[in-house]
Order: structure tokens, then sequence, then C-alpha cells
């Protein structure tokens, strides 16, 4: 089984990908860190010296090969991967996928600290607060196509929804 973990930024795609692939015995793929092996750079400075569409011209191609490889894993992809050169359909078609939902009010607080995310990279918390508003409005219609919808998950609410759904 191939597992995608979606969601912003700060919802655990990684955190609870992690501890999840474990339990379920599969490799956990980090995407944002596939893409940054593969061009030798850091998102950060992808998106600063090539530019977003770069950076999803990359995205989209290291989520097809994966897609379509012969491997099962837990895949936490960047947060904007399902939203761009059908990704969404893509991650549909090859696997499960499972949208963790966290209120923005979390997500802000997760946040707070963080300056490796080019899209919500401002010193100002307002600021950051409204683009995490504006990019959830925009992917939400996205995100709630995924096979399950988690909100405020867990591993333990991950595991029950995925072996229900099994
Ligand atoms: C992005 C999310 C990031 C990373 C890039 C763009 C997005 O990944 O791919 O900064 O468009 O939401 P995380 O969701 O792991 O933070």
């Amino acid at each position: 089984m191939k597992i995608f973990l979606i969601g912003l930024s700060g919802s655990g795609k990684t955190t609870l990908g992690k501890p999840l692939a474990e339990e379920l015995h599969l490799p956990f793929v980090d995407m944002d860190w596939e893409i940054e092996k593969r061009e030798n750079k850091s998102i950060r400075e992808i998106f600063s010296q090539q530019g977003e569409d770069h950076f999803r011209q990359i995205e989209a191609e290291v989520l097809r090969e994966w897609a379509s490889s012969q491997q099962d894993f837990v895949m936490g992809t960047g947060g904007g991967a399902p939203c761009f050169y059908n990704g969404m359909n893509i991650i549909n078609q090859s696997g499960l996928s499972i949208f963790l939902d966290v209120p923005i009010e979390e997500l802000k607080i997760r946040l707070a600290a963080a300056t490796d995310r080019p899209l919500l990279n401002t010193g100002d918390e307002l600021e950051k607060e409204n683009k995490l508003r504006l990019l959830r409005e925009a992917r939400l219609p996205i995100y709630n196509q995924a096979h399950i919808i988690i909100e405020n998950p867990s591993l333990e609410k991950l595991l029950k929804a995925i072996h229900l759904k099994k």
C-alpha cells in the first residue's frame, strides 16, 4: 500500500508519518527531502534561486516517480503537492490519501518559529496567520478529495482509520 499524507505545513505529515510507517512496517518517504536530494539544494534555495514554478515542476516529477514505483511506503507530501500538475488525482489513483486537518490556530503555534517554509516566510505573526488562512481556503477543495480526512490527527486516529478502510 502507498499512503500519502497531505495537508498544510505543520499538520504532522512528517511527525506522524514516521511512526505510522514504523507501525505499518513501511519505509517513510519525505517528499521535500527527496526534492532537496535531487536538486542538491534546500527548499529555501530552490525557491529563492529558481522560483516557485521550478520547484512545482520538480515536486510534480518526484510525485509521479514515486506514485508509479513498485514500492509501498508512507509519504509525507509537500503541502502544495496535491494542488499542482494534477497531483491530487495522481495520489488518489496510486494509493491511499489521508488529509491531516489541523486548525489554523494550532498550525500558527507549531509554525511560529519556522523559517524553512518559503511560502510562510515572514517575521510577522499576523501575516503568517493570514497566509495560512489563504492557503487553507484555496487548498481545502483539493485536500477534501482525500480518501480519509482526519481532524486533529494523532497516530492512534491514523491507525484506526487505515485499518477500518482496509
Ligand atoms: C509548501 C510546503 C512545504 C514545501 C514548500 C511548499 C506548500 O512542505 O514543500 O515550502 O506549498 O505548502 P511542508 O508541507 O512539508 O511544510
